[in-house]
């Protein structure tokens, strides 16, 4: 019997769709989303929670998540043009991102989001010029930097000073685009959101955060803005590997829900709604990848390499992050893992390694490899570099699976090019 996820074969399924394959589990999707409404949504009285949708986005994953009652956060023309194609309510998307562009701005205002999340001086103007041409008045949020840093990897720390996202708090231009923003029939200004960093497992920084809030808040008051929103971002922690500890939900929303309780009374302020917008914390551990093994080379005395027919191209996280995973030989799950070896992707890289050092059920060509982990920022990440057709997704629910996107073909990989008498004609 091989490794079982979900209540489903890997390795039959790896046999029916092919590798490299990502596998999703409704289940377990909808087991954090049910999560999410008990320890946050349902416990506290105005509170919201969003979806944040780069970390895994497909049609069928936008109508689970609607199902659930819960919003959007997206981040581009794309995301919002899926959301839309299935159906998601558009007052429940929050529209984020540091340089939207005018036709993005265009298709959100028309769409009628929920929020926009105005990230600097020139997107306040650049909103408030599309919408005073449709004589619209989106909602909005603006970003802040808050000044304080997760402790997680550079490239997904994002609340330190040093940012591209956000207001910067030690300017004069928060008051200025809170003055324009108020004195504008073209915007609602609610309130302020900040997102510190991504893979968190300490709550300290999320606190931190909250009180930077909250002093922005009172800081802001004077000016004639009382804040009904605050949004505090996603970025809890989750399992890749066993060294990661990751902390139930309930261990950073109680602890902000409590520091939102303190401040307010502190400051004198009444209690805004609360937002958070979780990614990976929704669909990481949702997800395996499988591959099968092809080449095994043994380099005596220094490393042995399992090579997979898939990589970087489907999951880039190692090569830039240098992001550990585990993995299992799904033909063998029981059997000890005791041969140390190194698993490498097939693309023409030399940094292309997925697993470096982990140990294995002695790995043989023609096995199905299962890496846990992957349902966050694999897909969604994913390039056809060497012109690798990116991977299909099967769902699982229960011991049930079917194909929910299909694999790349070689004629995908061309649909954009113009033939020579097409190049002529445009
Ligand atoms: N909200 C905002 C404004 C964000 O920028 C992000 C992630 C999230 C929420 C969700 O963060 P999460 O809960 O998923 O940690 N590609 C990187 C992660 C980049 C995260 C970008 N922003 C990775 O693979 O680790």
């Amino acid at each position: 019997m091989g490794y079982k996820f979900d209540g489903c074969d890997t390795v039959a399924l790896a046999r029916e769709y092919g590798t490299p394959l990502y596998v999703l589990s409704e289940c377990l999707v909808r087991e954090r989303l049910s999560e999410l409404r008990t320890s946050f949504l349902d416990r506290y009285e105005d509170t919201f929670a969003l979806y944040a949708s780069k970390a895994f986005l497909t049609l069928e994953m936008c109508r689970i998540v609607a199902s659930e009652g819960i919003g959007l956060d997206v981040v581009s023309g794309g995301e919002i043009y899926i959301a839309n194609r299935a159906g998601f309510p558009m007052e429940r998307v929050f529209f984020h991102g540091n340089n939207k562009s005018r036709e993005e701005l265009e298709f959100a205002i028309d769409l009628g989001v929920g929020r926009i999340v105005v990230d600097s001086v020139h997107e306040l103007e650049l909103v408030t010029r599309v919408a005073a041409e449709r004589s619209a008045r989106p909602r909005i949020l603006f970003r802040i930097t808050p000044g304080v840093a997760g402790h997680t990897h550079e490239y997904i720390s994002t609340g330190q000073v040093d940012s591209k996202f956000g207001i910067p708090l030690l300017s004069d231009d928060l008051e200025n685009v809170v003055r324009t923003a108020l004195a504008s029939e073209h915007v609602e200004l609610l309130g302020f959101h900040a997102h510190i960093g991504s893979q968190l497992h300490a709550n300290d920084a999320f606190l931190e955060a909250t009180g930077v809030l909250f002093e922005l808040v009172k800081r802001v008051q004077p000016l004639g803005l009382r804040t009904r929103e605050l949004n505090l971002g996603g970025g809890y922690g989750v399992r890749y590997t066993s060294d990661d500890d990751p902390k139930p939900l309930g261990y950073f929303t109680d602890a902000i829900m409590e520091a939102v309780r303190t401040h307010s009374a502190r400051l004198g302020l009444p209690v805004p709604r609360i937002v958070i917008e979780p990614g990976r914390w929704i669909v990481a551990e949702a997800g395996v990848t499988l591959y099968t093994v092809g080449s095994i080379k043994q380099i005596p005395g220094v490393r042995t390499y399992v090579a997979v027919d898939g990589g970087m191209a489907d999951n880039p996280r190692p090569a830039l992050y240098g992001a550990r995973y585990a993995a299992v030989v799904a033909d063998r799950p029981d059997d000890p893992a005791e041969s140390l070896v190194t698993v490498a992707g097939k693309c023409c890289e030399s940094g292309d390694i997925l697993i470096k050092d982990i140990k294995l059920q002695n790995p043989r060509p023609g096995d199905t490899l299962a890496v846990f982990s992957t349902g966050a920022y694999n897909h969604s990440m994913a390039s056809t570099y060497n012109l690798l057709p990116r991977p299909a997704v099967v769902m699982t629910n229960a011991g049930m699976h079917r194909l929910s996107v299909r694999r790349e073909t070689y004629d995908d990989l061309l649909a954009r090019e113009l033939t020579r008498t097409e190049a002529d004609a445009s």
